[in-house]
């Protein structure tokens, strides 16, 4: 699966979102979240991210390497929705991002 890192915190600009064909790129309240089910992995997001949020799971930043874990625990209570767009914004983020201080990125 692909993993969104902290660098969308705050920021959230969605040209992922417009990428990927199987509609798995969720919305949170200060962060986006890739499904790690439902991803195919065809990295079709990871590209056009103006702030090179997204990577391959196995390639996340040391810094933060969390985000995978986030990623996976984000959709807990939610399960495989198996789309996000008519979801839209579940006001609400994993807790070590809820955590951070607002981003000035
Ligand atoms: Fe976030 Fe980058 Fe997508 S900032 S919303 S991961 S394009
Ligand atoms: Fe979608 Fe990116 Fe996975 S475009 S299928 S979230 S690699």
């Amino acid at each position: 699966t692909y993993v969104i890192a902290r660098p969308c915190v705050d920021v959230k600009d969605k040209a992922c979102i417009q990428e990927c064909p199987v509609d798995c790129i969720y919305e949170g309240e200060r962060s986006l979240y890739i499904h790690p089910s439902e991803c195919v992995d065809c990295g079709a997001c990871d590209p056009v991210c103006p702030v090179e949020a997204i990577y391959y799971s196995d390639d996340v930043p040391d810094e933060w390497a969390d985000y995978v874990r986030a990623n996976v625990e984000f959709f807990h209570d939610i399960g495989s929705p198996q789309g996000a767009s008519v979801l839209g914004n579940l006001h609400r983020d994993h807790p070590i991002t809820s955590a951070l201080e607002p981003q000035c990125n």
